[in-house]
């Protein structure tokens, strides 16, 4: 009976170990970081561009606001409870702002968890990019460029055996390698000649894509060698979701460049299994507890969440 037993265990086990390292998390719920608002008001301290948000919705995951300025309890309880992290693109500080001691903590338990084999991947986009930059080599070592509303073609680098874009379709490539549909807004960036230089940042990331001003070659898209921390210079969120700057572009290839991206990065958070304690805690942290305004008409983004 017991030998019988073991034969259906052990004719089952193969089973049931490819049933877990294929096991997702179909809910996943990623975390938006909230950054200072230039010009506070009582209502408006803090805000998240609706963009990021849409980008994570369009591709299956439901998003959580991340606010500054809270105890390192919450944010440990938090980061527990969500299934990756995105760091958008805005204009404060990386080296002394709540948004950056946010993404300090949160970074530096994804490392943590990532050693430990609780996979819990990290988006940085734009501003969020060079926050991951500042964060891996601790030292500030962007250069000038005048890329603030360009929109480029991809020099690819190491693409080709990317997990980032290796689920991308050939044609959506060539038309990426080809078309400047990747926009461009910010005057700091990561120079290859100082990734090259700079031991930290070059044992930790695989350059994906480079680009240039015509006159500095910069580092546009990487994505970690043994962590699931990726980021963008450029934003493969404004395609689909934003209309306020001429150099956006929105053909075709440009909006499934967005859509591309988002799914790349929900399917990693995919990969995560941390949960909220109780079904209450989730509902009261999600986004939708909270409405977006609309401020294309004076801001460069059509929808902002307040805080
Ligand atoms: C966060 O803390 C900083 C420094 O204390 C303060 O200036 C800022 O107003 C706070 N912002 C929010 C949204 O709490
Ligand atoms: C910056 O780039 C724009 C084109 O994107 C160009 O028209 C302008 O002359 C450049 N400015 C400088 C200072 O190079
Ligand atoms: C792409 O990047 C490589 C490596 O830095 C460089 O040699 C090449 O000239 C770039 N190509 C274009 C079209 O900018």
């Amino acid at each position: 009976m017991c030998l019988l037993l073991l034969c259906v265990f052990l004719s089952c086990l193969p089973f049931y170990l490819s049933a877990q390292t294929d096991r997702q998390n179909e809910k996943p719920i990623i975390g938006v970081l909230a950054q200072d608002v230039y010009l506070p008001q009582p209502s408006q301290t803090a805000y998240i561009a609706a963009s990021y948000v849409k980008f994570l919705e369009s591709a299956g995951a439901r998003v959580v606001p991340v606010m500054i300025n809270q105890t390192l309890e919450d944010y440990k309880t938090l980061f527990n409870s969500i299934n990756g992290i995105l760091y958008p693109g805005g204009g404060v500080s990386i080296v002394s702002s709540g948004y950056e001691r946010a993404a300090k903590i949160f970074y530096e338990l994804a490392i943590e968890a990532n050693k430990r084999g609780d996979y819990f991947p990290v988006w940085g986009t734009c501003l969020g990019f060079e926050q991951l930059m500042y964060l891996t080599s601790k030292n500030t070592i962007l250069a000038y460029t005048n890329t603030s509303g360009a929109a480029l073609p991809l020099n690819f680098t190491n693409a080709e055996d990317s997990r980032m874009f290796k689920g991308f379709p050939a044609q959506l490539m060539k038309d990426l390698a080809s078309e400047p549909l990747t926009v461009n807004s910010h005057k700091w960036s990561l120079g290859m000649l100082t990734y090259n230089t700079n031991e930290e940042l070059k044992k930790f990331y695989k350059v994906l894509s480079v680009n240039t001003d015509g006159n500095v070659e910069f580092v546009s898209t990487v994505e970690a060698y043994d962590y699931p921390i990726y980021g963008t210079q450029w934003h493969p969120e404004k395609n689909a979701f934003e209309w306020t700057r001429p150099s956006i572009p929105h053909s075709p290839s440009a909006v499934k460049t967005t859509f591309y991206m988002a799914e790349f990065f929900v399917n990693e958070a995919r990969k995560n299994f941390h949960k909220f304690e109780t079904e209450e805690g989730e509902s009261k942290a999600l986004i939708y507890n909270y409405n977006p305004v609309y401020t294309g008409t004076k801001s460069a983004f059509e929808q902002i969440y307040f805080f």
